[in-house]
């Protein structure tokens, strides 16, 4: 066989880009066909329930046309990326109908069950190369991985809501992710405009589980009756530029939704004390009152959806932030905060660098707990984590090792350089 030879000066034709399937057509899923699409691959949308991928893409052609709409992208450029949805054979959930892929991502519902049979059948059918990433928020990826021949090609892609906003994606390792998976999908989604950071599968992955005492501090301060959710969401949004208070925040993502990440991250953790929910936000999710959705959780919600009675008094809030560590919600917080990612980083889930990323993409924090940590010392974040500890003990407010090592570490080098000028001073 001869080749043709190509013509001098013509441009080589760009590789196509490799189409994506998204398996499970709801608000994630439907969110990540979007930013794909813009992207420029072809998508494949299936879900299991007959109809909805179809549906999905109704509601994606419509989204992007609004958005030409309101000159956010132009109308080719919509045009372009809704004539990448593609709803095919495998569209109603029969994933052994999908064609070869570059990239599956799978969104359906947060069942290790559902997840485990999805990916054997991907596995199974989907050639060996083809890149199976879950969006999994709380599972572990190599369970999710089990049933598959080749697992390092299963990944985590943790992509948070709504996708086409939000910036960050933690790309997760499994137990048996290969190095050449995460590269690819790193390299994937930076092309699509977001920002990748990279963890191991552990329990609420980076931002899931550092956030986790930005609530708990704060519920447990109202808890106690000590201070108010209006002057603690004050003390936390004034004093320490968070853009929303624990408790208006928890109000807007739903008290159930929120209090069920809290506890799965305690499961999973052996019910470590540092991640016990709390029985004030149990207390409002068996109540009903879930937050802006059922027009009452922390704050009552108005007609227009705006909390009543959100407004907290400044000179409380400024107590709150300059008092004592038991009653400073932003001490308290913060030195918290700062914990759980030095903890994390100690641990080797994550580098320093992605967690103050994450947390700042992720939940919009003004800083990451690295700059914290930065500024508020950790002799000040390990002194009042002691201090917290000795008035509840129990292991919640344990110093991370990594931070006694911080903070002892330079006593011990204190200690060795007035041990060596000793010896000179002996030999003088
Ligand atoms: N909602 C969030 O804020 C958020 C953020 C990050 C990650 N996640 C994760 O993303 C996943 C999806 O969440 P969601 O909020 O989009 O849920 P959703 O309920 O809106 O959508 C899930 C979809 O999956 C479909 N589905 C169920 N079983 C399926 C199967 N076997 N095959 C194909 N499709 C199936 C359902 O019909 C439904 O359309 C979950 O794992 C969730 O933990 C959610």
């Amino acid at each position: 066989m001869t080749q043709t030879p190509q013509p001098s000066g013509t441009p080589s034709t760009p590789d196509a880009l490799p189409p994506v399937a998204v398996v499970g057509a709801g608000s994630m899923g439907a969110g990540i066909a979007q930013v794909a699409a813009q992207a420029g691959h072809d998508v494949h949308l299936v879900d299991v329930r007959p109809g909805a991928a179809a549906e999905a893409v109704e509601r994606l052609t419509s989204t992007l046309r609004k958005l030409a709409g309101k000159g956010k992208i132009t109308a080719d450029a919509a045009e372009e990326a809704i004539g990448h949805f593609v709803v095919g054979p495998a569209a109603d959930g029969d994933l052994t109908a999908l064609p070869p892929m570059g990239l599956v991502i799978e969104a359906a519902v947060e069942r290790l069950d559902v997840k485990q049979d999805i990916f054997r059948t991907l596995g199974s059918h989907q050639p060996a190369e083809t890149l199976l990433a879950s969006n999994t928020s709380s599972l572990d990826i190599a369970a999710i991985a089990e049933g598959v021949d080749e697992p390092g090609r299963v990944i985590g892609l943790h992509f948070f809501n709504p996708p086409p906003l939000m910036k960050l994606v933690e790309v997760v390792r499994g137990g048996n992710s290969s190095p050449q998976a995460l590269d690819r999908a790193t390299a994937l989604v930076r092309s699509w405009g977001k920002t990748p950071v990279r963890c191991t599968s552990t329990p609420g992955f980076i931002v899931n589980r550092v956030a986790r005492p930005f609530y708990g501090e704060a519920q447990r301060m109202a808890q106690r009756g000590s201070a108010s959710p209006a002057d603690l969401d004050l003390a936390l949004t004034r004093y320490a530029g968070f853009a929303m208070g624990p408790f208006r925040l928890t109000d807007l993502i739903g008290q159930d939704v929120n209090y069920a990440v809290g506890e799965s991250v305690w499961e999973q953790t052996d019910r470590d004390p540092r991640y016990e929910p709390t029985a004030y936000q149990k207390d409002l999710v068996d109540a009903g009152t879930l937050g802006r959705k059922s027009g009452r959780g922390v704050y009552a919600y108005g007609e227009d959806g705006a909390p009543q009675d959100a407004e907290g008094d400044e000179f409380a809030a400024r107590a709150l932030a300059t008092g004592p560590v038991e009653s400073n919600v932003v001490a308290r917080t913060l030195s918290m905060l700062v914990n759980e990612a030095v903890d994390l980083v100690h641990r080797g889930e994550a580098t320093r660098e992605d967690v103050d990323t994450a947390m700042r993409l992720g939940t919009n924090y003004p800083k990451g707990p690295f700059e914290w940590l930065d500024e508020l010392g950790a002799a000040t974040v390990l002194e009042n984590l002691r201090v917290m500890d000795a008035a509840y003990p129990g292991g919640r407010y344990r110093p991370s090792e990594a931070l006694v090592a911080l903070v002892e570490g330079a006593v011990e080098d204190g200690e060795a350089h007035t041990q060596k000028q000793n010896a000179r001073g002996d030999d003088a």
